[in-house]
């Protein structure tokens, strides 16, 4: 007898064909039989699944989550949106490597708040996470930005040889232990003092593994179209897959260049470059505001489109404008941002700018093969960027649905199997016999965000349930009653195209 069934289910498989009709049974953690004939089996559960769509569970390739498995392990702002993996370490910043005599959120500031050290590598990570028993599965990448600083500090200058040897030595570590790659954060500190010779030869560490170079390029404004080619050029040189995190075109003066660079991908592929992208669906961006302002000449346009996710140093603040801040006060824009930024601890302050156009946004989402990706911060004190909560459904309902940019189907298999091919994710993206049975359960008819700026921690509407390695997670059969998370706890940590750690 199976574990699980779910019955009479319209089926999107995660490859991008048309949905089918099926049973579908669950038996030790796995999809053991998809029966389209229908013939009628037992289960310990059987679920009637009438009327809705069963799909692979949703894959978030970028997230800011190493800590959020010690703070929040279970996970649900992910969960409740259907997503049962997610690929954190994004943005060059990662739990590991870390040096318990260092100050682990150094090089990151609030966004990877909250880890204990009790590790130092990605084995004691797993392990360590494991202990929590996480929601969901992890993959995860290693960050340039923290292997710098471990090696270097915030040393403005070139690496020497002894130094470039040890960053290596960290993401072969991390490697050999499964991360799926390597990540930069070329706009951030301290990824920004280097050159692009230091990145290519740590990026060529992932050639070994056949893994992944992801970025937060170096500029995604003014200079987007350079930062592409920069990219682009580090994946040729280095002989790696190249990814494109949350790819955007940042301020109105540059709103429309993404087609310029989509261009320049697209030419890529052509050319025969493993190349790749994902995006968030919303025109705020959202990170730690430090990164953003030079303090000796605070940019007036960005000051007037920021908003103040959270902000341990003036809480009050928190889900305002940082215009209405500076009118109430009688201040001018820039001198409120200075004051913020050089409070106590105004270094961990998170804020989302309003600063991508909202065509562009449907743009990325049609291009032929754009993933998805949160880029949530789960800093869940203050008003969060809404993508933490929302990002799949508002895929799926708004630009799906209410959009009509991309098919259902299509937009199912951009959430799960292509993501789960790109990221090594082993027998995972797909309703298939023998696949980890990682299910989500939904209505395509009412699925849609409930996240918004103002009331950011809302859950999503029209997802039933979510299974992740076959226990029930998340359900939610009552649309007056806020879901259920069960607290099951069978997360795995994943190892790039290998077993999950410990398995
Ligand atoms: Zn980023
Ligand atoms: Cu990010």
């Amino acid at each position: 007898m199976a574990d699980l069934s779910i019955r009479n289910v319209s089926v999107l498989d995660g490859t991008g064909s048309e949905a089918f009709m099926a049973d579908v049974y669950v038996t030790g953690g796995r999809i053991s039989t998809v029966d389209t004939g229908m013939a009628g089996g037992s289960a310990a559960r059987e679920i009637d699944g009438r009327g809705l769509t069963l799909a692979p569970g949703f894959i978030d390739t970028h997230a800011h989550d190493d800590g959020a498995f010690f703070r929040h392990p279970g996970m649900e702002f992910k969960l409740a949106q259907g997503v049962t993996t997610v690929v954190s370490g994004n943005c060059g910043f990662s739990a590991i490597p870390a040096d318990p005599d260092q100050d682990s959120v150094a090089a990151s500031g609030g966004i990877l708040a909250g880890l204990a050290g009790e590790f130092t590598d990605l084995d004691g990570y797993f392990q360590a996470a494991l202990e929590r028993r996480p929601a969901i599965n992890n993959m995860m990448l290693v960050g340039h930005n923290t292997v710098r600083t471990l090696v270097m500090g915030m040393d403005q200058r070139a690496p020497t040889p002894a130094e470039r040897g040890a960053m290596h030595d960290h993401v072969k570590l991390a490697m050999d232990q499964g991360a799926c790659g390597f990540s930069t954060g070329l706009i951030y500190r301290p990824g920004r003092w280097s050159e692009t010779d230091e990145v290519i030869e740590l990026a060529s560490t992932a050639r070994d593994y056949d893994a992944l170079y992801t970025t937060h390029m170096r500029n995604e404004g003014d200079h987007l179209l350079d930062a592409v080619d920069e990219t682009l050029l580090i994946g040729r040189e280095a002989g790696v897959h190249a990814h494109i995190s949350h790819h955007k075109s940042a301020g109105r003066q540059n709103w429309g260049r993404i087609r310029e660079s989509l261009a320049k991908v697209d030419a890529a592929l052509a050319a025969g470059q493993r190349v790749t992208l994902d995006v968030y669906p919303y025109t705020a961006g959202s990170g730690r505001m430090i990164e953003y302002f030079n303090l000796d000449r605070i940019s007036r346009d960005l000051a007037e489109v920021i908003r103040i996710a959270s902000c341990p140093a003036f809480r009050e603040y928190e889900g305002r404008m940082v215009a209405d801040i500076a009118a109430e006060a009688g201040e001018d824009v820039t001198e409120t941002v200075h004051r913020i930024l050089t409070a106590p601890r105004g270094d961990r302050t998170i804020c989302i700018q309003f600063i991508i156009d909202e065509a562009d946004v449907e743009t990325n989402l049609a291009h032929a093969d754009m993933m998805v990706g949160s880029d949530g911060i789960p800093d869940l004190r203050g008003k969060p960027h809404p993508r933490l909560f929302g990002t799949f459904p508002r895929v799926l309902g708004h630009y799906v649905r209410e959009r009509g940019v991309l098919a259902l189907p299509e937009a199912v298999r951009r959430m799960t199997s292509l993501s789960a091919e790109t990221f090594g994710m082993t027998e995972r993206g797909q309703i298939r016999e023998g696949y980890w049975a990682d299910l989500v359960l939904f209505d395509p008819a009412t699925i849609i965000d409930g996240a918004t700026y103002d009331a950011p921690q809302t859950e999503p509407e029209g997802i039933q349930l979510v299974i992740v390695n076959g226990a029930v997670a998340y359900e939610r059969w009552d649309a007056e009653q806020a879901g259920v998370h069960t607290g099951i706890g069978t997360g795995q940590m994943l190892r790039y195209r290998r077993t999950s750690y410990g398995n």
